[in-house]
C-alpha cells in the first residue's frame, strides 16, 4: 500500500563533499550534501548553504568556492567538518587534511581528495532556509591516479562516499555503464 507523507526534499542518494572557503588565515572546510550538477558549458555546480553557516558569510564575502569529492576513506573528517563550526576551530588542524594552495582561486584544496573542483560564483538564488550558489567550475585539480592514457578523469565506479537518508554508504561496484543498453539487442 502506498500513504501520501509529509513533502520534503528526499533526493538520496546524494554525494557528500567537502567544500572548502576562505582564504588564508579564515580557511574552512564545510560538509555539504545539497549539491548539483547544474550546467556542462560552462561547467556549473550549485550549493546550498543555509545562511548561519560561518561557510555562508567566507562564500558571500569571497564568492569563491572549491568542491572537494570524498572517498571512502574521508568519510569520518567529512562527518567532523559537519559537525564542527570553522567560527572557532581550524578544521584543517582538527581533521588533519592538508589545504594545498589554490590555483585558479583564493580557497584552498583539501591534498587527500581524489578530484576538486575549483569554482567562481556566477549567480545566487536566496531561499527559505538555504541560499544556492552556483559556482563556474573554472579549474579542476585531479590525483593522477584517477586519470586515463589520455588524461581524462576516471574515476572507479566504488571509490567514493555518498548520503542517504542521514547515512554515509560507499559507492559499490558497476551496475553498467551510461548507454550500456543501447547495445542490446531488443525484444
Ligand atoms: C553529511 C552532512 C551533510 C550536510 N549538508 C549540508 C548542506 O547541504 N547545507 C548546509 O548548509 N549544511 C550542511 N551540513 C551541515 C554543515 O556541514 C555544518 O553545520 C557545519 O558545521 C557548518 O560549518 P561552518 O559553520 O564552519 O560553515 C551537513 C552536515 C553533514 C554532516
Amino acid at each position: 500500500m502506498k500513504k501520501n507523507v509529509k513533502p520534503g526534499t528526499y533526493l538520496a542518494p546524494v554525494p557528500a563533499v567537502m567544500v572548502t572557503c576562505g582564504k588564508g588565515e579564515t580557511s574552512n572546510i564545510i560538509t555539504l550534501a545539497w549539491v548539483g550538477t547544474v550546467n556542462s558549458e560552462p561547467p556549473i555546480v550549485s550549493i546550498s548553504v543555509r545562511y548561519q553557516r560561518h561557510s555562508f558569510r567566507l562564500i558571500e564575502q569571497n564568492g569563491e568556492f572549491t568542491v572537494n569529492l570524498v572517498s571512502k576513506d574521508l568519510v569520518r573528517a567529512t562527518d567532523v567538518c559537519g559537525v564542527v563550526s570553522g567560527r572557532n576551530t581550524d578544521k584543517f588542524a582538527l581533521t588533519g587534511l592538508t589545504a594545498c594552495k589554490g590555483e585558479k582561486v583564493a580557497c584552498p584544496y583539501i591534498g587527500e581528495s581524489p578530484l576538486s573542483l575549483e569554482c567562481k560564483v556566477v549567480n545566487r538564488v536566496d531561499f527559505g532556509t538555504h541560499a544556492v550558489f552556483f559556482g563556474e567550475v573554472v579549474n579542476v585539480i585531479a590525483d593522477d591516479t584517477f586519470l586515463d592514457e589520455k588524461g581524462r578523469v576516471s574515476l572507479p565506479a566504488n571509490l567514493l562516499a555518498a548520503y542517504v537518508n542521514g547515512t554515509y554508504v560507499g559507492t559499490a561496484d558497476a551496475l553498467g555503464s551510461y548507454g550500456y543498453t543501447s547495445k542490446e539487442e531488443r525484444l
